[in-house]
């Protein structure tokens, strides 16, 4: 054996050697890293509670980076300086702790660079946490609805973030190891890394509440009211175009650096989509536009708020899916097909539509939305309340 092979020989004992040692915190596996597969040992999920605890200096108030509806997220650092963010489920759930593991192995594996990554679960008694990677620039709405609204949130950017996240949820409908209908579209749900490059956060989070109506209704009053479907809002029906809604109102949001609604502007302003509907039907969309961007691409601010009308028809059968909304935003050629008026959601909780069909799908492959019990032509003129809210349709299949 020659030196230099002597050398590779001790050097690759060196490295299988490494690959065995666990990070501290880990009860076994390897810290995974964007795009490996999940571990099959369920072990390889699993964190310490004890070091979660050390991590977010016991769960400490001056940790927490927020509270949403499935309970507090606090900000963590683990031995090895990795940062991260646990999410404590404090909703309980009913699935028992092999249900609970399985949906987290399955969600491990649905990796894409427009998605937060999920680094595994800790469960110790009836405490739930999911671990995350942690993202210093925390979420969109930070940036888009803050006091200080950040001068670093540019046209380009805002534009990356539109197709960064059509990219993401088109692999959570279409190319994820199982489809995942993501629910809870928001901008607080969009976080933002270094770069400002957008991932979809929570998604999954469903699954893991499966039949739980408190849970679900705690998650749409809390978390979705403003972003809501209508049909998903009143009866209930999910599918893929349920988040084709919410992420139009999302668009409409990053376009005119508003919330979808907002009682400080009064009248006409005061609903999002009712004003861009109005502006569209005048000839007048691009008065949409923040006005505080110095400046931007009117071709592309003008085909967003198309599209952002577009994915929020009051016919689920009327938006288009995320294979045409990314078709779309990455062709120059593409024509976007005129939209009718949006589902309003009046002041008293009425939701109105318009029947005409906007939306020619180009792709005939993905035409099933997978919900089926409202026709394409129903009209909804019903009074929206939030107690009557209930589960009637948990249709996920492709
Ligand atoms: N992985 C993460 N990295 C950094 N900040 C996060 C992360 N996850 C959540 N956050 C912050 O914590 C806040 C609360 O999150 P969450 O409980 O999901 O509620 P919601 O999404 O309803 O705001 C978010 O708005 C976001 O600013
Ligand atoms: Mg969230």
């Amino acid at each position: 054996m020659s030196c230099l092979e002597r050398a590779m020989a001790i050097f690759s004992s060196l490295y299988a050697c490494l690959k065995r040692i666990k990070p501290a915190g880990r009860r076994g596996g390897a810290g995974r890293t964007a795009g490996e597969e999940a571990e099959d040992e369920p072990s390889s999920l699993f964190f310490d509670l004890r070091t979660l605890q050390v991590a977010t200096n016991f769960f400490s108030e001056l940790n927490q980076l927020g509270h949403g509806g499935f309970g507090p997220v606090y900000k963590g650092l683990m031995p090895s300086g990795q940062e991260i963010a646990v999410k404590k489920l404090s909703l309980t759930s009913r699935q028992g702790m092999r249900e609970f593991t399985n949906e987290v192995k399955l969600l491990l594996k649905i990796q894409h660079r427009n998605l937060v990554m999920l680094m595994g679960c800790c469960v110790e008694g009836s405490e739930k946490m999911l671990v995350y990677e942690y993202l210093s620039n925390k979420s969109l709405d930070c940036f888009l609805f803050g006091k200080e609204k950040s001068a670093r949130l540019d046209w380009i950017t805002r534009f990356r973030i539109i197709t960064g996240v059509a990219r993401g949820l088109l692999y959570l409908h279409e190319e994820a190891p199982a489809r995942i209908i993501h629910r809870d579209i928001k901008a607080s749900n969009i976080l933002l890394d270094d770069q400002l490059n957008p991932k979809i956060s929570d998604f999954g989070l469903a699954r893991l509440f499966p039949g739980d109506d408190t849970h679900l209704n705690t998650f749409r009053i809390s978390g979705t009211h403003g972003y809501m479907a209508p049909e998903y809002a009143m009866r209930g029906y999910l599918s893929v175009k349920t988040d084709v809604f919410s992420y139009g109102v999302l668009v409409l949001e990053i376009v005119s650096g508003r919330k979808n609604h907002d009682s400080q502007l009064g009248g006409e302003k005061m609903d999002l989509l009712s004003y861009t509907w109005k502006l569209f039907q005048e000839g007048k969309s691009l008065d949409l536009v923040d006005s505080s961007l110095a400046k931007y691409n009117p071709d592309e601010a003008a085909m967003s708020i198309q599209l952002g009308l577009l994915c929020c028809q009051a016919s689920y059968a009327d938006r288009p899916d995320m294979n045409s909304v990314h078709l779309m935003l990455s062709s120059d050629s593409f024509t976007l097909p005129r939209p009718g008026k949006p589902g309003l959601q009046g002041r008293v909780g009425r939701w109105t539509t318009n029947t005409s069909s906007a939306f020619t799908n180009t792709n005939p492959s993905s035409t099933q939305t997978g919900a089926t019990k409202v026709s394409a032509s129903s009209s909804f003129i019903e009074e929206y309340s939030r107690n009557s809210i209930s589960i009637s349709s948990f249709d996920e299949g492709r």
